[in-house]
C-alpha cells in the first residue's frame, strides 16, 4: 500500500496560460476578499480541512470521469456522447483548483494521505466493453454525480460571501451536465442490455449507494456545532444536509434508475443504520 501525500502543483508558463484561457472566469473571482478576522481558530481549521477534502474528492471524481471516458471509447459509444464527456475531466481539474485555492484562502491545505492505486474501483475486465461503460456510468454518474448536484446547489444557496458563492456557483453549473450524463449513457445502451446486465448494474448501483450510506452514518455520529458568528464555512447544518441527502438519493438516483429497469435493493425492508 502506498501512502502518498495529496499535493498539487501547476506547471506554469504557456501550459498554465492555455489552461487559464479555457476557464477565464476563474481569474475574475473575488480572491483575497474574505475577512477572516472574526473567525475562531477551530473554524479556520475546519474550513481548511473541508476545502482540502473537497479538492481531494474533486480529484477522485476526475479519475472517475477519465475511467468512464475510456470505457465509453472502448464500447465505441456515439461520437457526440464521448465528445461531451471528454470535457468532464477538465471540469473536475478546475474544481480541484478552486477547492484547493479556497483552502489556501482559509490559511492553507491540510494533510491528506492516500493510495493512488486505489482512488476509484474500476469495472471488471471480464465484462463486455458496453457493460463496463454502463457500470462506471451508473456508479460514478447516476449515483456519485447525480447525488452531489442537489447537495452542492443547497450549499451554494447558503453561501453568503461572494468568493465561496462564485466558487460553488461555478461547480454547480458544471455538475448539472455531469449529473444528467449517466442516465443519457443508460438510455443509449438500454436496447442492448440483457436482464443479467441490468441486474449487474443494479448491484453496482447498490455498492455506490451503500458507500454513501456509510459516509452519512459517519457524519450523523459526529458532534454538531451550533451556528455562530464568524463561521467561515457556513455550510449546511448536519441534520439539514442529511435530510437533503436522503431525499436526493430517492428522487435523483433511485427513482430514475428504477424507471430505466435497473433493479435496486429494497432498503425499506432493511434495519435502519445506527
Ligand atoms: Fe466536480
Ligand atoms: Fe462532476
Amino acid at each position: 500500500m502506498r501512502n502518498d501525500l495529496f499535493e498539487l502543483e501547476l506547471l506554469g508558463g504557456a501550459t498554465e496560460r492555455r489552461f487559464r484561457a479555457l476557464r477565464p472566469e476563474l481569474g475574475a473571482m473575488p480572491w483575497g476578499t474574505m475577512d477572516l478576522s472574526r473567525a475562531r481558530e477551530e473554524d479556520l481549521i475546519a474550513a481548511r480541512r473541508a476545502w482540502t477534502g473537497a479538492a481531494y474528492q474533486e480529484h477522485r471524481t476526475a479519475v472517475a470521469c477519465a475511467a468512464t471516458l475510456r470505457a465509453l471509447l472502448e464500447a465505441r459509444a456515439p461520437v457526440d456522447l464521448v465528445g461531451i464527456s471528454s470535457r468532464f475531466p477538465l471540469d473536475e481539474m478546475v474544481h480541484v483548483e478552486l477547492c484547493a485555492r479556497m483552502a489556501m484562502e482559509c490559511g492553507g491545505g491540510t494533510e491528506i494521505r492516500y493510495d493512488p492505486d486505489y482512488v476509484v474501483l474500476d469495472a471488471s475486465p471480464s465484462l463486455s466493453p458496453l457493460v463496463r461503460a454502463c457500470e462506471l456510468a451508473v456508479r460514478f454518474f447516476c449515483v456519485g454525480e447525480a447525488i452531489s448536484i442537489p447537495l452542492l446547489r443547497a450549499t451554494w444557496k447558503k453561501a453568503r460571501h461572494p468568493l465561496p458563492r462564485a466558487v460553488l456557483g461555478r461547480i454547480v453549473k458544471d455538475e448539472a451536465a455531469h449529473g444528467a450524463f449517466g442516465f443519457t449513457v443508460l438510455d443509449w445502451a438500454l436496447p442492448d442490455l440483457t436482464p443479467e446486465d441490468l441486474a449487474h448494474l443494479g448491484r453496482m448501483a447498490d455498492v455506490g449507494i451503500d458507500f454513501l450510506h456509510r459516509q452519512w452514518d459517519d457524519l450523523a455520529r459526529r458532534p454538531r456545532s451550533a451556528p455562530h458568528d464568524g463561521d467561515v464555512l457556513n455550510w449546511m447544518a448536519t441534520d439539514e444536509y442529511l435530510e437533503a441527502a436522503h431525499r436526493a438519493l430517492e428522487y435523483n438516483v433511485r427513482a430514475p434508475l428504477k424507471a430505466r429497469g435497473v433493479p435496486l435493493r429494497d432498503r425499506a425492508l432493511e434495519a435502519p443504520a445506527r
